[in-house]
């Protein structure tokens, strides 16, 4: 679930960012609708970590401002591409949030149901993003974004 809060963190300042530096207002307006739909997912996260007596990752304010500064240069390459972030974004989110609901325990009902609901969202995000015009980033963009997910949601669930 720390992973996950981390991610979310993440995912909100990079529609913050990719915002910020939008050019057209409904390109604008599907991020932040995006984005208020990921803070509540960190809230959700935010319980249950409580819940289950742990702590959000010390790194979160690094994964913010590096969110934030990655989510802008995404959006200065032009809203097409900006939106193709967001839908690979999206399409990774929901592969990792499907590997963690296969570890998941069957009797953890309440992270599955979060875990469940927070995947159904960001399906709707992606697709949301393809019918708004979004570009198919190249293969190695994708490459490397996975490469960068990789590295943090190592380094959160450890710190
Ligand atoms: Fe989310
Ligand atoms: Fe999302």
């Amino acid at each position: 679930m720390r992973v996950n809060h981390a991610g979310e963190i993440a995912a909100q300042a990079l529609y913050h960012g990719q915002a910020l530096a939008a050019r057209s207002a409904q390109t604008r307006e599907l991020l932040l609708k995006a984005a208020a739909e990921e803070s509540d997912h960190l809230a959700w996260c935010e319980e249950r970590l409580r819940e289950l007596q742990s702590r959000p990752s010390l790194l979160n304010p690094f994964w913010y401002a590096g969110s934030l500064a990655i989510g802008a240069l995404a959006a200065s390459l032009g809203d097409r591409i900006s939106l193709g972030f967001v839908a690979e974004t999206e399409r990774q989110v929901e592969g990792h949030l499907d590997e963690h609901l296969n570890r998941l325990p069957e009797r953890d009902a309440r992270s599955r149901a979060i875990v469940q609901a927070m995947r159904a969202d960001e399906m709707r995000h992606g697709a949301s993003a393809r019918d708004a015009g979004a570009t198919e980033l190249p293969a190695p963009v994708r490459a490397l974004m996975r490469h960068t997910a990789r590295i943090m949601t190592g380094a959160a669930y450890w710190m």
